[in-house]
């Protein structure tokens, strides 16, 4: 089926109480794979794409890519850029196609994040693609963007309203503790301050950082209000660890077609089991 807008397909999973995926791709197979898992699961699921995947297909190779592998699934999928800084490259995803767009312009002081993010959610809209942006400061790595753990900053509710008010994003990611990359020691999580927005606004709440959280805290994330979980470095690990297995334990196999088989079952089989601890919360 066609993409979906991805704040609507949100809303709907989140009104029965469940959160969307939302998987950094990075070739055509692990988009395959995203939407082989949402056709097992029976879930809808997001499509991302971070500014070095699109650097390295370019932005209408991607989006084409993408919209392909979406003929063939039966359930809601939508194309999202995952943490755009670039003005430029953002504005292209919008024109190409992508049905949402994030705009991190979260490294800035609160008053030229909004500017940027405005800036950003004007152009957007103007095309009727929807806008994430960043409050606070998520740690970790990805892609472009990194982040010293020390340096992570916790939204407080009150600042997360503020910036909402005055961008006019249509979907938030507040930093509540969570990471991109593994956890070098257990999270200190601020789930309460998801829980606050939640009750507080009816924006989809955002949690970045997926990998590494374990199957009880996710659970709780999405019982707080999350409507999009973020997961990637999982992606590339499982997409590595498995080629390296494979090849490992067929040393004389040079059927390629076989290998990347291998993996992207094994991708398969991870996406999946988030998506369905994701859509219902237990
Ligand atoms: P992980 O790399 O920790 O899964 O985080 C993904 C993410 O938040 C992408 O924006």
């Amino acid at each position: 089926m066609p993409l979906v807008d991805t704040v609507t397909m949100m809303t709907a999973v989140r009104a029965r109480g469940g959160c969307v995926g939302a998987f950094n791709v990075v070739d055509f197979l692990s988009i395959e794979a995203v939407v082989a898992a949402s056709e097992r699961s029976g879930c809808p699921a997001i499509i991302q794409a971070s500014s070095g995947t699109l650097k390295a297909f370019g932005v209408p190779c991607l989006t084409k890519m993408v919209k392909l592998a979406a003929e063939r699934s039966t359930h809601p999928l939508a194309l999202h850029l995952d943490h755009g800084t670039d003005p430029n490259i953002i504005r292209e995803a919008v024109r190409c196609g992508f049905n949402s767009v994030m705009i991190d312009a979260s490294s800035f002081p609160i008053d030229e994040n909004v500017r940027r993010t405005k800036e950003i959610v004007d152009y957007a809209h103007d095309y009727g693609v929807t806008v994430e942006g960043e409050i606070g400061v998520v740690a970790g790595v990805e892609d472009d963007v990194v982040v010293n753990e020390d340096a992570a900053i916790y939204t407080t509710p009150a600042e997360a309203l503020d910036f909402l008010a005055r961008t006019g994003v249509d979907f938030l990611a507040a930093a509540i503790g969570t990471a991109h990359g593994f956890y070098k020691s257990k999270p200190r999580l601020n789930i309460q301050t998801l829980r606050d927005l939640y009750a507080r606004t009816s924006c989809p709440l955002v949690v970045h950082g997926g990998t590494g959280l374990d199957r009880d805290t996710v659970a709780e994330l999405v019982r707080a209000g999350a409507s999009k979980f973020n997961v990637s470095t999982q992606i590339k690990i499982d997409y590595i660890d498995s080629l390296y297995k494979y090849i490992d334990e067929h040393r004389t196999e040079y059927n390629i077609l076989k290998v990347l088989a291998r993996a992207k079952s094994d991708l398969v089989d991870m996406l999946a089991d988030y998506m369905t601890l994701l859509s219902k919360g237990e």
